[in-house]
C-alpha cells in the first residue's frame, strides 16, 4: 500500500532465510531513528555493521548502537543468553562504542537461555542444521510455561529457589547483577514512543522462511521473525505499526539443511558465494547460494505486508553474464506459480527461469539510482514488478555510505 507521507515507525524484516543485510539497513536508517526495538530471535542472529574501518556482528543488541543517543531496546519476544550478552556489551565497548542503560534497556519478560538449552539444542538439532545456541529448547521451555525469564532471573530469591547447583548459581548470579540496571517494563517504553511521534525501527532477526508459522517446517527457527513478531515481541498493536520493509538479497542464501528450490550447484554459485563472503556471521558455515525466486519475494510481500524493499548485494551481481530470476516452479508436471512453505512439494519443485543480461561495470561507488547501469536497472525493474511493490533502498556494498535511496516516501 503506497503512502503518502513518510512514516514515523518501520518494521525491517527479512524476506528469506536470513542474512539478507538487516543489521546494515538498519544502521544505515537509524541516523534518523531515535528508538531501535529488537522483537525475535537470539543469537542465532548476526548483524553485520560496517562503518568506516569498523567492522561489528551484533548478535543481541539492536542494530543501533554504531549512532550515539539512540534508544535500542531488547524486547520480550528475544530468548537471552546472559553471557552473550556481557560478552557482547564488553566487546562493543572495546571497539568504543559506550553500552549503558541510558541506550539499551532489556526486556524483564524475555526469556534465558540456559546451559541446559544448549547442550539439548547440540544434541537434536544436527537435523535442521540449527546454530547450536540453545535457542529452540529455551522456547520450547517458553511455551511448556517452564521458562526462566529476565524478571525471575534479576530477582535472588526466586532465582535461587528455581536453581539447587551453588557452583552455578554463584556464576550466574555474577550475570544477573551485571545486568540487572539494563532491564526495564519495554512495552511501556515501546508504546510511550509511539505515543509521542519517536521515529522506530523494529529489528527482525531471521527471515519468512525461518519464521516458526510461515517458514519451511521444520527447517525453520523457533521464534516469529515475520512482520506479526512485532506485536507479540514488543507488545504494541499492529495498527500502530506504520510501515513494512522487506530486506531482499539480489540473490538468495540459506545456512542449515532443507530445501532450496534455486539453489545453484554450478561454479557460478562459487563465485557468489566467494565475491559476497557468504559465510555465516554467526557460525562462519558456507551459505548456500541461489537465484532470485519471485514466488518467496510475493510470499515474503503477502506474509508481511511489506510495503517497500530494500535490496542487497546488487555489486556481487556485478561481471555475471546472465542472470536468473525464478517466475515459477514445475511439480510433477504441473507449473505452480504461488510459493508454499510445505517442503514436501518444494523439495519435488523444479524452478522456471526468466534471463537477464547482467553489466560488468563496479558499482560499489555509485550513490544514485539513475547512476547504475540499464542492465542493473532492468533486473531491479522486473523484481518490482513481479514482486508488486516498489524498492526503496539498493545497497552496493557493506558500508554505511554504499547505501542508494531509489524512493524516500517509505523511509524517515
Ligand atoms: P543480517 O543477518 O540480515 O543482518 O545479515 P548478515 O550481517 O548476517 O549478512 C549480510 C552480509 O552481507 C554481511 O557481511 C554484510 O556486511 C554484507 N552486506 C550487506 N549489504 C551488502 C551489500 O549491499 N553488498 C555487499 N557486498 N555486502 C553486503
Ligand atoms: P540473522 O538474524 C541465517 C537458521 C540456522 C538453522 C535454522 C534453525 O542473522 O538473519 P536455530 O539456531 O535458530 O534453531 O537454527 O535457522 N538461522 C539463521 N540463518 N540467519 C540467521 O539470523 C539465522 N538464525 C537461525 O542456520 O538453519
Ligand atoms: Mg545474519
Amino acid at each position: 500500500m503506497a503512502k503518502q507521507t513518510c512514516p514515523s515507525n518501520i518494521a525491517v524484516i527479512g524476506m528469506e532465510w536470513g542474512d539478507e543485510g538487516k543489521g546494515k539497513i538498519i544502521d544505515f536508517l537509524a541516523e534518523k531513528a531515535d528508538v531501535i526495538a529488537r522483537f525475535n530471535g537470539g543469537n542465532n542472529a548476526g548483524h553485520t555493521i560496517e562503518v568506516g574501518d569498523k567492522k561489528i556482528v551484533v548478535h543481541l543488541i539492536p542494530s543501533g548502537v554504531m549512532h550515539n543517543n539512540k534508544l535500542n531496546i531488547v524486547g520480550n519476544g528475544l530468548v537471552i543468553d546472559p553471557k552473550v550478552l556481557l560478552d557482547e556489551i564488553k566487546n562493543l565497548e572495546k571497539n568504543k562504542i559506550k553500552i549503558n542503560p541510558e541506550n539499551l534497556v532489556i526486556s524483564e519478560n524475555a526469556h534465558i537461555i540456559l546451559p541446559k538449552h544448549i547442550e539439548e539444542d547440540r544434541q537434536i538439532g544436527g537435523k535442521i542444521g540449527t546454530t547450536g545456541r540453545g535457542i529452540g529448547p529455551a522456547y520450547t521451555d517458553k511455551a511448556a510455561r517452564i521458562g526462566l525469564r529476565i524478571c525471575d532471573f534479576v530477582n535472588e530469591a526466586i532465582f535461587k529457589k528455581r536453581f539447587g547447583s551453588e557452583e552455578f548459581y554463584q556464576k550466574y548470579k555474577e550475570y544477573a547483577e551485571s545486568l540487572k540496571d539494563y532491564v526495564n517494563d519495554t512495552t511501556l517504553m515501546v508504546n510511550y514512543a509511539i505515543a509521542k511521534n519517536k521515529k522506530i525501527l523494529f529489528e527482525g532477526a531471521q527471515g519468512t522462511l525461518l519464521d516458526i508459522d510461515y517458514g519451511t517446517y521444520p527447517f525453520v527457527t523457533s521464534s516469529s521473525a515475520t512482520a506479526g513478531g512485532v506485536c507479540t515481541g514488543l507488545g504494541i498493536s499492529p495498527r500502530k505499526i506504520q510501515s513494512v520493509l522487506g530486506v531482499c538479497k539480489a540473490y538468495k542464501t540459506r545456512v542449515g539443511n532443507g530445501p532450496f528450490p534455486t539453489e545453484i550447484t554450478s561454479a557460478v554459485g562459487e563465485k557468489i558465494q566467494k565475491s559476497g563472503k557468504e559465510f555465516g556471521a554467526t557460525t562462519g558455515r558456507p551459505r548456500r547460494i541461489g537465484w532470485f525466486d519471485a514466488l518467496i519475494g510475493k510470499y515474503a510481500v503477502m506474509i508481511n505486508g511489506i510495503d517497500s524493499i530494500a535490496l542487497t548485494k546488487l555489486d556481487v551481481f556485478t561481471a555475471i553474464d546472465k542472470l536468473k530470476i525464478c517466475v515459477a516452479y514445475k511439480h510433477k508436471g504441473n507449473i505452480i506459480e504461488k510459493f508454499t512453505p510445505n517442503i514436501h512439494i518444494l523439495q519435488n519443485c523444479q524452478p522456471l527461469y526468466e534471463e537477464l543480461d547482467g553489466w560488468w561495470d563496479d558499482i560499489t561507488k555509485v550513490r544514485t539510482y539513475d547512476k547504475l547501469p540499464n542492465n542493473a536497472k532492468k533486473y531491479l525493474k522486473r523484481i518490482e514488478e513481479l514482486l508488486g511493490v516498489p524498492i526503496s533502498i539498493v545497497s552496493v556494498g557493506p558500508k554505511r555510505e554504499q547505501t542508494i535511496i531509489a524512493r524516500n516516501e517509505f523511509l524517515f
